[in-house]
């Protein structure tokens, strides 16, 4: 590991605000965590301009270009086991993984989601909470597992919900607490103050 630092490979699908948020966190020599690899499963992702601007490589590994999900994820694990990365960030990354994919990098593999889980899973969480009322919302880091948006908590951030809020205006709240809680969660991994929950 170079200088120490745990070294995080993250994966985007799009406009990668949060891997923005995490490579300016890494620019800091003090932060604990560097950002060794960009993947993006979307040649137009624009969080790639991100990694671009921040000099950390990048590579575009095509969903499209994949006969099957499992071809996609053995071409997305060899590529990431190449950079040897100690924790998988997920960072609006919009692909459901095969079980494989998943379990060959339990206890690494890290996702941001824009809900307080174990509450909206899945597709439009904003949404879903403006449905549902409630008066707090927020975003969740957690430990990815078999089940898109379940596994352990890392970390959460808890937001209000206003008084004539829209889905939008309740995301770009929410996202604000995105930026400054994933580069918390991974300095906790990082510490060893966050660990995956074996057994
Ligand atoms: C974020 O809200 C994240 O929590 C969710 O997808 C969105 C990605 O935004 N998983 P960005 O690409 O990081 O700007």
């Amino acid at each position: 590991m170079s200088a120490g630092r745990l070294r995080v490979a993250a994966l985007i699908s799009g406009r990668g605000s949060n891997l923005k948020a995490l490579l300016d966190a890494a620019a800091d020599p003090a932060c604990p965590f560097e950002i060794v690899h960009v993947f993006s499963n979307r040649p137009d992702a624009g969080g790639l301009a991100h990694a671009a601007a921040a000099g950390v490589p990048a590579t575009v590994i095509d969903h499209k270009l994949f006969a099957s999900r499992e071809a996609f994820d053995m071409a997305l694990d060899d590529a990431l086991a190449a950079v040897r990365p100690d924790v998988v960030a997920f960072a609006g990354f919009m692909r459901i993984l095969t079980n494989a994919f998943v379990e060959r990098w339990r206890g690494k593999a890290v996702n941001i989601h824009p809900s307080l889980l174990p509450l909206f899973k899945g597709l439009h969480p904003q949404r879903q909470a403006l449905a549902a009322g409630v008066a707090v919302s927020g975003c969740t880091v957690h430990w990815v597992t078999p089940g898109v948006d379940e596994g352990p908590v890392i970390a959460r951030a808890e937001v209000p919900v206003l008084h004539g809020d829209t889905e939008d205006a309740l995301a770009a709240r929410i996202l604000v607490e995105e930026h400054r809680l994933y580069p918390r969660a991974l300095a906790m991994i990082a510490s060893g103050a966050a660990r995956f929950p074996e057994g």
